[in-house]
Formats: structure tokens, sequence, C-alpha cells
């Protein structure tokens, strides 16, 4: 700047300058302040404002737990009754893939024991916690609770929909005969 400014002044002093042009160094000078001033100043604050709001939605993006979890399970109709038919086909599936883990009755292996858990969660959760465990025990309230209880993330199976409906029967079948 300093040099700059020698500079102009020696323009100005050898008279090469002529006001017009004068007065466009000065606009121009003018414009370098106000964009330095602006993202150093209003811009950051404007950032800042900005970033102040994304945190506020953030805040307030989940909705409201409708007890039914986080996965593709929205809506599952059950019977009064259970079905045989479908709680053998889960029980065989249980067996498989879930029994190293869980216990039917309320006793704890390295997940919960699942006794009465037809009782407590909402079939759809039920099912989602099955399908989809990893992001169950991120974003749902409950299962977070669980994960922090138990501190072993349940695995996903690679249970299917269908599959993991026939599994809710034999919990709802088991559940009923307690
Ligand atoms: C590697 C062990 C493991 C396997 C295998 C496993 N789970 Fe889990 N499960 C857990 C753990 C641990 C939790 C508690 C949440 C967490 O920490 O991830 C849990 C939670 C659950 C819950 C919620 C229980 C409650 O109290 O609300 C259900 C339902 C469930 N598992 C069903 C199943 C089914 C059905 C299978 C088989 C397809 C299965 N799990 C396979 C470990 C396992």
């Amino acid at each position: 700047m300093k040099n700059k400014s020698i500079q102009v002044s020696s323009i100005l002093k050898s008279g090469l300058l002529k006001p017009v042009k004068l007065g466009a160094v000065a606009i121009l000078c003018g414009a370098l302040l106000f964009s330095c001033s602006s993202s150093e100043g209003e811009g950051s604050a404007e950032a800042s404002q900005q970033e102040a709001g994304l945190a506020h939605q953030a805040a307030e993006a989940p909705v409201a737990d409708d007890g039914k979890g986080v996965g593709p399970v929205k809506e599952v109709t059950v019977g009064a009754e259970v079905d045989q038919a479908l709680a053998s086909t889960g029980q065989a599936i249980f067996e498989g893939k879930c029994a190293a883990c869980h216990q039917l009755s309320d006793q704890k292996v390295v997940g919960p024991g699942l006794a009465g858990v037809t009782e407590n969660r909402k079939p759809e959760w039920v099912m989602n916690m099955i399908i989809n465990p990893e992001e169950m025990t991120k974003k749902d309230p409950t299962a977070k609770k669980l994960l922090a209880e138990h501190l072993t993330q349940m695995t996903n199976q690679n249970v299917d929909e269908n599959d993991a409906r026939a599994i809710l029967e034999f919990l709802r079948k088991n559940d009923q005969s307690i």
C-alpha cells in the first residue's frame, strides 16, 4: 500500500493524472476496501447466522417418536389370534439367526431377553429392529437406549420383510403363551 500511495502521489505530482482518472482510482480503492470489510465483517456474520439457523433446524428436525422405529416397515396389521403356520416359520428363522444372542425368556445373553417384547413395542418397531438394527440404534430413541445398556451392536442378519413378519408372529406366540 505504501508503495502504491507513493506511486499515486508521485503520479499526481507529475500531473499525469487528470481529475477524472483520479476519481476512478478513488472509486476502485473504495470498492477494494468495501469488499475486504464485507468478507471479514458482514460476510462472516451472515455465515454464522446461517449456521445458527441450521443448528436450530437440526435440533427440531427429528419428528416426534411414533414408536414405530426407523426402517422400511411403516404399517403392519396383526391378527387377534396368532397365525400358527407363520409363527413356526418364524421360529425356524429365529433359531438359526437370533437364538445365539437372544433368549425367549427375560434373561439377557448378548442381547436382551425377548419375553414381552411384542407387548412393550409396536409391531412395526420390532420388525424395523430386526431388518434395520444399525440405523435403529443410531436414530431411534428406544433402540439407542438398548445399545447403551447392552454395549453390543445387534448385527444385521439379512432378514427380509417377510421373514421379519414371521419372526414377529413367533415372538407374539411366545408372549401369548407366557
Ligand atoms: C450378535 C447378537 C445379536 C443377534 C445375532 C441378534 N440380536 Fe437382536 N439384539 C442384540 C442386542 C445387543 C440388542 C440391543 C440393541 C443393541 O445393542 O444393538 C438387540 C435387540 C433386539 C430387539 C429389541 C429388544 C427390546 O427389548 O426391545 C429385538 C426385538 C431383537 N433384537 C430381535 C432379534 C432377532 C429377531 C434376531 C434374529 C433375526 C436378532 N435380534 C439377532 C443382539 C443380537
